[in-house]
């Protein structure tokens, strides 16, 4: 095989082959009460009626002012949607339902430690606390609509009070997942120049109170190094009324939030009437360079995208008592467990800590007790639920009317335990295919509409039209059971409107490859390159099979090759470092590192550990590999290029293929030897 050719051998090809699926018809049950029953909406939603067909989303929404145009294309591929539309996204979460669902729980939050109580938190008790809390971010914090902020928050309910009291101000948050570094929440501090990071004292994860303050200081001081100066911490209590975090507050930089608050007490911040384009937030992710990229999502596109989605896949009522298990700090929380559910109104559950703790009952005790009836989780969630507790789901009383699974390939044999245990066979199923980028749902059954199918994502959804490119551009047909390059032929209101600071970047990443005309103005011209491999079956349902970057997909969610090798990188004695995915029973994927040594040093147990521990430190613990490898040198082609397909496909015992044409061919067969030793 040509040495071009072998490089680009992505993960989709080494992916394994599944076999066609039966399809599994919606519960009656469910069809008989569900929001979306007409089949009519992919007819509203066709090509002949974009982009106006969005409409319908958009009037799930409260405007300040009402839009003149759909769509805007006249600075490809810039889209912008509803333009001259104003609204503002905390008062279609909150002001708008007080008339009718004043007393009506918006949050449950549910603390890990089990003889904790529960906190039921109203429309009205979030109202008032987003309100006195956007006082304290506006007059004591100095913060403006267009600032950015960072969170390194846990999964509390203070975090959706504080995305709530920025999108009040107009203010951009940009929330790190709490299980990232300090360093992480460096790098995002200063690509996005925030002066202000909001975090948490400590939160209970796995058993353990861990403190969470030390990684601020962490990320103040790197930020530092960085250029970019943090003025104020603003910290949260875990326990509102004393300090739980070992680590010593800084005077004039670090601030205690439950000390502050009583000062603004009963204050009330009215809502900045935005442009519909203006930035809500920032969501980071990784790509195929070592920067993580900072998605910017837009207010009145992306609220109106994720409010329609959660109303028809999610099938949202008012009745409904919703859980997605999925953590705040990714794009999954923010769509559907913050803006979508609270913009329609719905009751929210928050759990703070892990899905097996203290045991594999858990998230049926919860499911039972606060009488949840949509539940929303990953495949890596399910599997480990699966493997600590298979039977455990039939002892506990719940019932649930819809599931969700979110976030990666779900194997079949997975989605049938799903179905069958957890959700007893009552519930309807949905597999949604998305990405950070794209802020909602690109593909999954309608729930009351479309049959089932394990390991299938379904139909594209209404208003979202993909098609499945070759390597040459021509399109791959449905049913010929060929993987290509899966995009999304037109623009949707969801979607990010570029990388922070990086617009260049944007369009070259997600734009050029399959671009017709770079000076067309007409959006048929510029698909979009989701960067996923997929295949289209004769019944019009797509199955992904994964990233065809250099990404690796961790329990469900994006983490950069290039940001793992360069932890690697800082310990002094590695010369060289290739990360590669490998399977994982509950994490679908982990990253397996090899790394070759600078001339003089030798490898050792304790060499391994640093390496170990440089990659948590330097990204979290979501990104500790498997195992570290030092080997005396790695898979080349002759421009000079490590192999990582050859790396891949050692790490998983999985034929090689031809390596004749590398530049160090019998590295090979040595490294194989030694991972066998
Ligand atoms: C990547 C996006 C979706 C929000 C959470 C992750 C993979 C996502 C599915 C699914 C197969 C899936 C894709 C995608 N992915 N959902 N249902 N079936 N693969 O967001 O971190 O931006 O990752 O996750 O590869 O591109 P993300």
């Amino acid at each position: 095989m040509p040495e071009e050719k072998l490089e680009r051998i992505s993960e989709a090809e080494i992916a394994v082959h599944w076999h066609e699926e039966e399809h599994y018809p919606p519960p009656a049950g469910f069809i008989g009460q569900a929001n979306l029953t007409d089949a009519g909406i992919y007819r509203r939603f066709s090509p002949e009626n974009f982009p106006d067909c969005f409409k319908e989303y958009a009037d799930l929404l409260d405007w300040d002012r009402y839009w003149e145009q759909t769509l805007d294309t006249s600075n490809p591929p810039f889209w912008n949607w509803f333009v001259g539309g104003r609204l503002n996204a905390c008062h279609n979460c909150l002001d708008r339902h007080l008339p009718r669902h004043n007393n009506k729980t918006a949050l449950h939050f549910v603390p890990e430690p089990e003889g904790e109580r529960i906190q039921h938190i109203t429309y009205r008790e979030l109202f008032v606390r987003v309100n006195e809390f956007a006082a304290l971010l506006r007059d004591f914090a100095g913060l403006k609509r267009g600032d950015r902020v960072t969170l390194h928050m846990p999964m509390v309910a203070e975090l959706p009070v504080t995305m709530l009291a920025c999108a009040r101000l107009g203010v951009i948050h940009s929330q790190v997942f709490s299980g990232f570094s300090g360093k992480s929440v460096a790098d995002r501090v200063v690509d996005s120049e925030s002066r202000v990071l909001i975090t948490m004292d400590a939160y209970h994860r796995s058993g353990k109170l861990l403190d969470h303050k030390e990684k601020a200081d962490l990320a103040v001081a790197e930020a530092q190094k960085q250029g970019q100066q943090i003025d104020k911490v603003l910290i949260w209590q875990r326990y509102a009324e004393r300090y739980s975090s070992e680590t010593p507050l800084q005077p004039g930089r670090d601030f205690r939030v439950n000390e502050l608050l009583p000062k603004y007490r009963g204050r009330r911040v009215e809502p900045e009437s935005m442009a519909a384009e203006e930035p809500l937030f920032l969501m980071y992710t990784s790509g195929t360079t070592g920067k993580p990229k900072g998605c910017q999502h837009s207010t009145g596109g992306y609220l109106a995208y994720v409010t329609g989605t959660a109303k028809y896949i999610q099938d949202l009522q008012p009745e409904d008592v919703y859980w997605c298990m999925a953590d705040i700090g990714w794009i999954t929380g923010h769509s559907y467990i913050v803006y979508g559910p609270l913009a329609l109104a719905a009751s929210a559950v928050v759990y703070e800590g892990l899905p097996t703790y203290p045991d594999a009952g858990r998230p049926w005790r919860i499911a039972a007790e606060l009488d949840v009836n949509i539940f929303h989780t990953s495949p890596t969630a399910i599997r480990a639920l699966r493997r600590a507790g298979p039977d455990e789901p039939a002892k506990y009383d719940y019932h649930f009317k819809h599931m969700t699974t979110v976030g990666e390939p779900i194997e079949p044999e997975v989605w049938k335990w799903y179905y069958r245990v957890v959700g007893k066979q009552e519930a309807v199923v949905v597999d949604t295919w998305w990405q950070t980028e794209t802020g909602g749902v690109l593909s999954s059954t309608l729930p009351a509409l479309g049959a089932m199918k394990p390991g299938s994502t379904g139909p594209a959804v209404p208003g979202v039209y993909p098609v499945i490119y070759d390597d040459a551009g021509d399109e791959i047909p449905a049913g010929s059971g060929k993987a290509g390059n899966i995009c999304i032929r037109n623009p949707i209101p969801g979607n990010f409107q570029t990388i922070w600071k990086d617009p260049e970047r944007y369009v070259a990443q997600y734009y050029t490859r399959y671009c017709r005309d770079r000076n067309s103005k007409d959006w048929r011209d510029w698909p979009y390159l989701t960067g996923d491999g997929a295949v289209l079956a004769e019944d019009g349902y797509y199955r992904i099979l994964g990233r065809i970057d250099d990404v690796i997909n961790v329990a469900g969610h994006r983490l950069g090759t290039k940001e793992i090798e360069s932890a690697a990188l800082t310990v002094n004695e590695v010369a060289e470092a290739a990360v590669v995915p490998v399977a994982d029973e509950i994490k679908g994927k982990i990253p397996d590192l090899y790394v070759t040594l600078k001339p003089g040093f030798e490898k050792s147990l304790d060499l391994v550990k640093r390496i170990e521990a440089a990659v948590v430190a330097e990204i979290g613990p979501i990104a500790r590999p498997k195992t570290v490898q030092i080997v005396p040198d790695l898979p080349k082609t002759r421009s000079g290029k490590i192999m990582r397909r050859v790396l891949a496909a050692l790490s998983s015992d999985q034929d090689v293929g031809d390596v004749s044409t590398l530049a160090n061919p019998e590295i090979v067969e040595a490294i194989r030897r030694m991972r066998g030793a």
